[in-house]
């Protein structure tokens, strides 16, 4: 079925640190998306398609608000949703204290499918129509968020996760089950719809060298199914690793001995990478979850977003929830504007909001199916209400161009202002 939605809209086609600005967006006051069956058929202004289009065709049309593609979320832990927003520590005490204990429920599924239930509808509501999620250690966290996200029909991507040391007796698997039930819940839901698998070693200091080369051996077999991990996030985790794995040059060289980097491995954090660990990145076409809300909120420090730049890492946006403080996409890209500041870098808007779209898309290897308007994507897509809120609608009557409506959205907006959600082209309704 065709239809078509008519507003405002912005949508990236390559890195504006990379090519010209006006190369690397489209940006139409009144434009005409047109979808066909779910898919986008074609974009460009209304004064040009419209009258292209047929007199039977539905257009919605959209005043007051900015459509663009779904944000994607590039890291997330769903098992702590309900565990967000704990007090006082930095991660390895944070993990001890609150983290493991949330996890330990999801040994039951229907737990597992009332949280991801809400995770779901949360992430709708602020505007992420795709994400690449940590489950726990029990499969059937796994089959609780597949069978929700099914049901919604969203591309998400989920795993196990894989820990056998260093981890209470009750989160903990081992080389061999964890293998094993990682490649049963692969043959069950890899590319099942729009569903997709991530091998998910929680991170060095939790898998021994033999999980950590199974998890390996399992990526070779399946080379499609993503691998999802933390990496160099607190300098108290990095001397750890150090001390743990003697034998490897840096934190990266660890995952790297195992054959764990590929064009679908997926690192949160790289807080405190070497140049050498970016270049190894880079040459493996690995991807970083930017995570800043997370960074901030415990403590482990300001990424280095210029020196992944500097050496063309693969960079998405990731809320990390339950160590980020938010769903939302836009209060996560306020955030990262501060990180930067601090840093004394300048993140332009227009990055932010390719990082949350086509960045998220390439580092996830999704470009072309989700993360923009090109012929064929899937469309997902997000509408942002410039209106919703009075301090905005105040701030937004002295906004002179483009750039400083970015901007003001990235400062100012949170899931208050995403007006309505899409996916493959229908709006989503929510209960609450
Ligand atoms: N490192 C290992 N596990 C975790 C986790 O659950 N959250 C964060 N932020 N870092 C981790
Ligand atoms: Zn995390």
């Amino acid at each position: 079925m065709k239809k078509a939605y008519r507003g405002e809209l912005i949508h990236f086609i390559e890195d504006p640190s990379k090519v010209a600005l006006e190369d690397s967006f489209e940006y139409f006051e009144d434009a005409l998306l047109v979808i066909n069956n779910g898919l986008v058929e074609q974009v460009g202004s209304a004064e040009k398609l419209l009258p292209t289009l047929a007199s039977t065709i539905d257009v919605i049309h959209y005043e007051d608000g900015l459509m663009m593609p779904g944000f994607i979320d590039t890291h997330v832990h769903y098992p702590q949703t309900e565990m967000i927003a704990s007090y006082g520590e930095q991660l390895l005490e944070w993990l001890e204290n609150y983290t493991f204990p949330a996890e330990r429920e999801f040994s039951n599924e229907a737990h597992g499918k009332r949280v991801a239930e809400f995770f779901l509808s949360q992430l709708l509501e602020a505007g992420t129509t795709t994400a690449l999620v940590f489950g726990t250690v029990h499969k059937e966290s796994v089959d609780a968020f597949f069978k929700e996200a099914e049901a919604k029909n969203l591309r998400m991507i989920c795993g196990k996760v894989l820990m056998d040391q260093n981890c209470p007796d009750y989160l903990s698997d081992t080389a061999e089950s964890g293998y094993s039930e990682s490649k049963a819940l692969i043959e069950k839901w890899h590319n099942k719809g729009r569903l997709q698998y991530a091998i998910t070693p929680r991170f060095a200091p939790t898998c021994s060298t033999e999980q950590l080369n199974a998890a390996g051996k399992l990526l070779a077999e399946y080379p499609s199914v993503y691998m999802h991990t933390h990496l160099s996030e607190n300098v108290n985790e990095i001397d750890w690793v150090k001390s743990l794995f003697p034998d490897s040059k840096n934190y990266l060289d660890v995952y790297d001995k195992s054959k764990l980097l590929s064009r679908r491995s997926v690192f949160a954090h790289g807080v405190h990478l070497h140049d050498a660990e970016c270049q190894r990145l880079a040459d493996t076409e690995s991807a970083i979850a930017f995570c800043p809300s997370s960074n901030l909120f415990l403590g482990s420090g300001l990424f280095n977003l210029k020196q992944a730049e500097q050496f063309n890492v693969n960079v998405g946006m990731g809320s990390d929830i339950g160590a980020g403080t938010t769903f939302s996409m836009l209060s996560t890209l306020n955030e990262a504007y501060k990180t930067q500041q601090l840093r004394r870098d300048k993140l332009s808007p227009y990055k932010s909001f390719y990082l949350a779209t086509l960045g998220g898309a390439r580092a996830l290897d999704l470009e072309g199916t989700i993360g923009n308007f090109v012929k064929g994507a899937e469309a997902d897509f997000i509408v942002i209400d410039t209106k919703a809120t009075p301090l905005m609608e105040r701030r937004m009557q002295h906004c002179k161009n483009l750039i400083e409506e970015l901007f003001i959205l990235s400062m100012l907006g949170d899931e208050r202002h995403i007006k309505a959600t899409h996916i493959l082209g229908e709006r989503v309704t929510f209960s609450s």
